[in-house]
């Protein structure tokens, strides 16, 4: 169990009875001093189906983006400064990196970025059915060895997870420097053609660019400017939810 989550419980997360045990990790009541911005454990769950409410934007019905993995918040941050008409949420295990990301959120009088300190394998219970617009995973840990697959986060029950929180006609957008796990993930996304349409994807996202080095984020990630550093493919698809 990595030292960052405080999931303790025998109950597996996929349970809806799970609970979140303890934190010892000290940025866990620090997140405490912003409220309006940073849920934790099942605070992140408290308000499914109601997120817009929580924003304190004065134009709470826009367009709901949700990053998964959003590590610092800073393609999260980044968006929600160039579309103040949209509303964004954060999700990721790590306190710290969730505390600091709420102090700038703060700092810049952000109203439409909210950040979840949570375990995303919980996503089903944090949004209610159809409530998020467009969700995106960029570069999620690759898992590399087959020991490890099974805490592969994409896989056909997430994906199923998912097809219930975004809207119809709504978007999920995945990038992976890993071709390994994009084989995988192909795999996994072709068991739920039911729900989700591939309407595109690419295995070289930059190839028509001729200074990729070149690109800023949002545009790009952190972990994806050192994965264009070194010169390695980035795959993409979109999906479109039915
Ligand atoms: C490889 S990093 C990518 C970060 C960022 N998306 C980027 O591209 O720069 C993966 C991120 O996912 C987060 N993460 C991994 N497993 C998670 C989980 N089960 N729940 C929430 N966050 C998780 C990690 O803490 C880390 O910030």
């Amino acid at each position: 169990m990595p030292a960052h989550d405080s999931t303790q419980s025998r109950v597996p997360l996929s349970d809806p009875t799970y609970r979140y045990g303890k934190a010892r990790n000290p940025y866990s009541a620090k997140l405490a001093e912003f409220p309006q911005i940073a849920f934790s454990d099942h605070g992140t769950e408290e308000f499914a189906g109601h997120w817009r409410n929580k924003f304190e934007t004065a134009r709470p019905h826009g367009e709901l983006h949700v990053e998964i993995g959003c590590n610092t918040g800073h393609v999260t941050r980044a968006w929600a400064e160039n579309n103040p008409e949209k509303l964004y949420i954060g999700i990721d295990w790590k306190f710290k990196i969730i505390y600091r990301g709420a102090e700038k959120v703060a700092a810049k009088g952000l109203k439409n970025l909210l950040f979840f300190r949570a375990n995303v394998e919980r996503l089903k219970f944090m949004f209610g059915p159809g409530e998020i617009d467009v969700l995106h995973l960029y570069f999620p840990d690759p898992w590399p060895k087959k020991a490890q697959w099974k805490n592969r986060f994409l896989k056909e029950s997430t994906l199923r997870d998912a097809a219930v929180v975004v809207k119809s006609g709504g978007l999920f957008h995945i990038k992976t420097d890993h071709a390994g796990y994009y084989s995988w993930m192909q795999e996994e996304i072709a068991k739920t053609g039911d729900v989700w349409t591939v309407e595109k994807e690419t295995l070289d996202l930059h190839a028509g660019n001729p200074e990729p080095l070149k690109l800023e984020i949002p545009a790009v990630t952190l972990f994806e400017k050192l994965f264009i550093k070194d010169g390695i493919p980035i795959k993409a698809v979109w999906l479109r939810r039915k």
